[in-house]
């Protein structure tokens, strides 16, 4: 049976960590949900981690789907939620609604996310009416690069603070199931956790979220930038070429492959 949305709400009043991580393919959605992860994101950070781009910006709806589709064929008891990338639902909730629906239908995920506060919200309730489970994202918001100069801890100053706590609060009307905090101090993320009744998922902002989420590429060091709030558990590039320089060794003695 696959998590529901409700169980990471009784998870919240049983003060039950969450855990959730992305993925972006078959193979290591499998393992993920092996281990029992109750949420796999499939993050725009697709982008970097596995596309080789600057950014989230270049991702499309179409990358998405195809890397939804992995994931949902490898993970059958984990919510699988799906980014909603930059473009794709900011012009109105109708646009916001049909890509949230091919994401949906086509990828084959539980759930979407999206970034942003206020400014969404019409977004949200849309989404929500029609049946699908939305998880917000506030703080630290990538698709805003641009805009933000960089990826940078936000929630800092009162008012900034003030904001965040509004948008949060906005979300959860909204409908959301759970919000993302990214890169706010973790004062503001106790703060948070405490006013809403939905989880909040933290992401470099402190131990007091109701869960976290970590980039799966960043916890087995797979990726070229390290942010300050993740660990290397492994560091799988060194694991990976050991065993292509084993390969080429026994290839250029002829001991592999052997004659049987
Ligand atoms: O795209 C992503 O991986 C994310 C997480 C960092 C929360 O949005």
């Amino acid at each position: 049976m696959r998590v529901s949305i409700h169980e990471l709400r009784k998870m919240k009043v049983n003060k039950e960590k969450i855990l959730a991580l992305t993925a972006y393919d078959y193979p290591t959605a499998k393992i993920v949900d092996a281990c029992g992860v109750p949420v796999i994101l499939v993050g725009d950070s697709l982008g970097m981690v596995v596309l080789g781009h600057e950014s989230t910006i270049p991702v499309t709806l179409d990358d998405m789907l195809h890397h939804c589709q992995a994931v949902a064929r490898g993970a059958k008891r984990a919510i699988i939620v799906g980014d909603m990338p930059f473009g794709t639902y900011h012009t109105d909730a109708k646009q916001a609604l049909g890509n949230a629906i091919r994401l949906v239908q086509e990828g084959g995920v539980t759930a979407v996310k999206l970034e942003g506060g206020l400014v969404v919200r019409e977004q949200v309730e849309r989404i929500v009416a029609a049946g699908i489970p939305v998880m917000g994202h506030i703080g630290l918001t990538p698709q805003y690069v641009h805009q933000l100069g960089g990826y940078k801890v936000q929630g800092k100053t009162r008012s900034a603070a003030e904001r965040l706590m509004a948008d949060a609060l906005a979300l959860e009307e909204a409908g959301c199931f759970a919000i993302v905090l990214e890169c706010i101090p973790s004062t503001l993320a106790r703060e948070v956790s405490a006013a809403l009744s939905i989880p909040t998922i933290g992401i470099g902002a402190g131990p007091y979220c109701d869960g976290q989420i970590q980039v799966l590429g960043d916890i087995l060091g797979l990726s070229d930038y390290v942010p300050k709030h993740a660990k290397q558990y492994v560091k799988l590039p060194e694991i990976i070429k050991q065993a292509v320089t084993l390969y080429a060794q026994e290839v250029a003695q002829g001991t592999f492959p052997p004659e049987a």
